[in-house]
């Protein structure tokens, strides 16, 4: 059998017009910008207004050795972020996924399926999990559509799971917005 797979953090994993760039301490004014907007944060965990308290909790990511953070650029300009953690065997939970107003439209698709590329050509995991808020109806439809399956829900939340067949039947039907995978440079 193989072993459990791993979350790496990758200097760089390359996509067709996006690259992911690991986070650094450096990127806190850009994290904070996004994840204070009143629009953009309204189903996101809170974070204070804090550039200090974001810096921090950066220079503890970079000790970190079981989540991958990235911050989203397109033509060298950051325009979003990233997670992938909470490794459960051999499915891995993706989040803290937010895009800038002004992103190019292919954005999503493409950050979503650069996501499922490296996580299972890269590091070899099967599955997929994560929630989202009930009210977040744009993001849920978003994964439904690509075979995100609700497992459970509370009041707040819908809660998901993708198989290895969803995710690589999507990676198909989607390809054009990410025809060769991706590529990671460390
Ligand atoms: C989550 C987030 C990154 C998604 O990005 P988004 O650009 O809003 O995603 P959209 O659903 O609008 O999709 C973008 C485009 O891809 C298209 N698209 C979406 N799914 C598609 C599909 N299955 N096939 C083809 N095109 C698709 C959409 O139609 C849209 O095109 P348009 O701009 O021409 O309408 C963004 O909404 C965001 O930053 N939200 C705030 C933070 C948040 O709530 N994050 C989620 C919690 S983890």
């Amino acid at each position: 059998m193989n072993p459990a797979p791993q979350i790496l953090k990758a200097r760089q994993v390359i996509g067709k017009t996006l690259i992911f760039r690991d986070a650094t301490p450096e990127d806190a004014a850009f994290i904070l910008s996004l994840r204070t907007d009143e629009k953009k944060s309204r189903y996101l965990s809170t974070t204070a207004p804090d550039i200090d308290a974001q810096r921090s909790w950066l220079q503890h990511y970079a000790a970190a050795t079981d989540q991958a953070y990235f911050i989203i650029e397109y033509q060298d300009e950051p325009i979003g972020t990233v997670r992938l953690y909470d490794v459960r065997d051999n499915s891995f939970c993706w989040g803290s996924w937010i895009l800038k107003d002004g992103r190019p439209a292919q954005a999503a698709m493409e950050s979503a399926l650069m996501v499922y590329a490296y996580a299972v050509d890269h590091l070899g995991f099967a599955a997929a999990h994560f929630d989202v808020r009930k009210g977040n109806e744009r993001v849920w439809q978003f994964h439904e559509r690509f075979g995100a399956e609700r497992t459970q829900e509370t009041a707040l939340d819908y809660f998901y799971r993708l198989s290895l067949e969803a995710i690589q039947a999507s990676r198909r039907r989607y390809a054009k917005f990410l025809p060769d995978g991706v590529t990671v440079a460390n």
